[in-house]
């Protein structure tokens, strides 16, 4: 019918909402799994089965195509997913390797081995989990040599965000950024490695100071996701219609989407 944009709850409206922006002809069915959020405090064997229980429910949609824009479900359940579980027919991309392909600088597909690239210290803020998962240093070293990376788990950060809480959510970046500055004086690149990040860009930019280039996610997963489509345009489906559901409770999660959208979306129980 479309093509399947699944999230623990609500941060990868940021990534549909650049999908929406780039491909406005594109219908997309989001999954947010918000009865289970947050993922990012859970082990991998839970985002495991969650993914794979979000990602069946798109496919019994007809989203034969299914983007992962959830970093923790990224890093901890992709692989294995790819790996043992997608079928043939059916396609599950993420959204790491779009944030890595940009600060190498590589074309989608470029599988030539990893060489220098500019950049040599990154900081990564990401979820407790995909941080634990190693997954970003993974598919790094995959494309890149002699970088170094320094991981801030940034904990409270979704829960704040979620509830609105700004002040709190800004104060945690900032504390975040410190931690990683005791450990990384002078990173040259930051990446946002979760998709609630990006309605904190400023709060990271301003802690981190003018020097440091950060990397957002949801126009570069759009963009590679354009670049996908054009490529295997059977993969977009048939449908005309986008359509939003969750496993929590659709009216509170519908006026919760507003202020990662600042519009309200129509959602149905899943
Ligand atoms: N949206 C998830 C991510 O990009 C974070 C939210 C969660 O912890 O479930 O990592």
């Amino acid at each position: 019918m479309a093509v399947g944009v699944f999230d623990s709850g609500l941060g990868g409206l940021t990534v549909l909402d650049a999908l929406q922006r780039r491909l406005p002809d594109t219908p997309f069915v989001y999954f947010g799994d918000n009865a289970h959020t947050p993922y990012g405090t859970r082990d991998a064997e839970d985002i495991f089965h969650l993914t794979c229980a979000g990602v069946t429910r798109l496919w019994d949609e007809g989203c034969d195509l299914v983007l992962l824009a959830c970093n923790t479900a990224s890093a901890a359940a992709l692989r294995r997913m790819q790996e043992s579980w997608v079928p043939a027919e059916k396609r599950v991309l993420g959204v790491f390797v779009p944030l890595i392909e940009a600060l190498t600088e590589r074309q989608w597909g470029d599988n030539s081995p990893p060489r220098e690239v500019a950049v040599k210290h990154v900081a990564l803020f990401a979820t407790p989990a995909t941080v634990q998962s190693r997954a970003f240093q993974r598919e790094l070293a995959f494309r890149a040599i002699g970088v170094d990376v320094e991981a801030q788990p940034c904990g409270g950060l979704v829960d704040a965000i979620e509830q609105g809480d700004m002040i709190l959510a800004e104060a945690l970046v900032h504390s975040h950024v410190e931690a990683l500055h005791r450990r990384m004086p002078r990173p040259q690149a930051a990446m946002l490695g979760c998709t609630h990040y990006p309605l904190m860009e400023d709060a990271f930019r301003a802690a981190l100071g003018p020097d440091v280039a950060v990397y957002s996610q949801p126009d570069l997963v759009a963009a590679s996701l354009d670049d996908y489509l054009t490529r295997r345009p059977q993969m977009r489906g048939p449908g005309t219609e986008s359509d939003y559901l969750t496993t929590g409770d659709p009216i509170a999660v519908g006026q919760k989407a507003t202020l990662f959208l600042r519009r309200k979306l129509p959602f149905r129980a899943a």
